[in-house]
């Protein structure tokens, strides 16, 4: 396999300017051969989470392996819809009701992350100008991830709808289940996972076409169980007659590219306006002054184009 590391070749970044994110398509491909292979073996459709990865000019290469694209916001959703093509999924922790119809416009699959929110929109979901598939984010309240800050099944997350929860909802407009659990993780993770999965959310799966395996699985890390990874997926996507959908971020472009730097000084200041950032295409705070006289003055918004122009 062609991947980046310690010992690699690193003179094809001499001509480099620095700073600068330098990403090798040979080694892309390499990471899309692997999850063709897992699309083949285990039925399944895999789509790239641009919260993990969103470099548009390689868009057309991974294209050719990748089902489509996952969105956590407005911004990602177009930026999926417009660059990459193919699926695009939705699922984010709430909806604003003024984006909710162009993201409607957008997206393929949209999954809520509880009965509230979904409740809210239903009634929009399902009169859309073209059929959008609805699902339900789930929190099976299964732990594999060890460091609470990343693990959405921690105590008191508000990270999906618990099987206490879902229990008796009435679960009409809703086609898919969707849950994310996972973090750098190999497929005996997903297979304990699974197994609650199953037994908890028994009524739901059977009342869905579709399920949702979020991401996290580090499918291209070279010891990674591809073998178990297939028959799980092939397995569940039999038993439950559903389709399934895995949405990595890391695993697409594990290895694959670095981040150049020059080290100019090492006294380091940190302010935080100078170093926001658009991670999950969330939009850049606004800037504003409040003026001497009591004036608030919006000097600065920051939108779509402000995303897309710091990608390429
Ligand atoms: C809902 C969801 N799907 C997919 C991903 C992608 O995860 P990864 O890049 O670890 O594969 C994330 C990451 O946080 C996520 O929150």
């Amino acid at each position: 396999m062609h991947s980046l590391d310690m010992d690699a070749d690193y003179r094809w970044l001499a001509e480099a300017p620095s700073p600068c994110f330098a990403v090798d398509e040979t080694a892309l491909q390499s990471n899309l051969e692997v999850l063709q292979e897992v699309q083949r073996r285990g039925g399944c459709r895999i789509i790239l989470a641009l919260k993990g990865f969103a470099m548009f000019s390689v868009f057309p290469l991974l294209r050719r392996g990748l089902a489509g694209t996952t969105a956590s916001s407005l911004h990602e959703a177009r930026l999926g819809r417009e660059e990459f093509g193919g699926e695009v999924h939705l699922y984010a922790p709430a909806y604003h009701d003024e984006e909710f119809d162009d993201l409607l416009r957008l997206a393929d699959h949209i999954s809520f992350n509880s009965l509230n929110q979904w409740r809210h929109f239903r009634d929009r979901a399902a009169a859309p100008e073209r059929p959008v598939r609805c699902g339900l984010r789930i929190n099976p309240e299964h732990s594999e991830v060890k460091t609470a800050l990343y693990d959405p099944c921690a105590p008191c997350s508000r990270l999906g709808i618990t099987a206490e929860q879902l229990r008796g909802a009435d679960l009409e407009g809703i086609s898919g289940l969707h849950f994310h659990t996972l973090c750098e993780l190999n497929a005996d993770s997903l297979e304990r996972t699974l197994a609650v999965v199953e037994r908890n959310f028994e009524e739901a799966l059977r009342q869905v076409q579709w399920v949702n395996f979020g991401g996290g699985h580090h499918i291209t890390r070279p010891d990674y169980d591809l073998d178990l990874l297939c028959r799980l997926v092939k397995e569940f996507r039999e038993r439950h007659e559903v389709e399934v959908i895995l949405e990595p971020g890391e695993a697409v472009a594990l290895n694959t590219g670095v981040l150049t730097a020059t080290v100019l000084d090492i006294v380091m200041a940190h302010y935080s306006m100078v170093k926001t950032n658009t991670f999950n295409g969330v939009p850049l705070p606004s800037l504003a002054v409040r003026r001497l006289d009591g004036r608030l003055e919006v000097v600065r918004r920051f939108g779509y184009e402000d995303y897309r122009n710091r990608l390429s």
